[in-house]
């Protein structure tokens, strides 16, 4: 969470929250509402977009885009930490939002927005292809 924290924001507001679940009835839960949850995590990061607060720092463009920025830096960077401790991760964006919000009794601003599952992996898998870097980079060099 000090990873998610460090991330960069636009004009620096910071307008996210995260909830961290480690208790095992509340995964199961998730699971039941969240079809993009495959495996059996150890942990889910929720990641959220504080909607008012983006909007009193950053007026439309915070609230809209900025934010989204933001809370997909922070994501990163808990992926990248947690990878660097030797544990997996991965972001889910399939599940129930309106069942969070329930379930953690979030006001009306507080938007999830991504979970991040995560666990010791059983296994490494293979990465999945790419496409070539010449086919999505311009280069204009000196
Ligand atoms: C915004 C976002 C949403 C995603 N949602 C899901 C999801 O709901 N379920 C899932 O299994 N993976 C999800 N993923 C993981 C991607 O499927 C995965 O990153 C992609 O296939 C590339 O694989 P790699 O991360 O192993 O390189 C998501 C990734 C991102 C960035």
């Amino acid at each position: 969470m000090e990873a998610a924290i460090w991330s960069p924001s636009g004009s620096n507001a910071q307008a996210w929250e995260f909830i961290v679940v480690e208790d095992d009835d509340d995964i199961k839960k998730i699971k039941t509402f969240s079809p993009g949850i495959f495996g059996n995590p150890a942990a889910i990061i929720i990641v959220c977009r504080d909607l008012k607060r983006a909007y009193e720092l950053c007026g439309e463009l915070g609230r809209d885009i900025l934010s989204v920025m933001d809370i997909s830096m922070a994501s990163q960077n808990i992926m990248l930490a947690a990878y660097d401790l030797g544990i997996g991760s991965c972001a889910v964006r399939s599940f129930g939002i309106s069942a969070i919000k329930r379930l953690y009794d979030l006001p009306e601003h507080i938007n999830p927005e991504l979970l991040i599952t995560l666990g010791y992996p059983e296994e490494t898998p293979k990465p999945p292809k790419r496409r070539e870097i010449n086919e999505v980079v311009q280069w204009h060099n000196r």
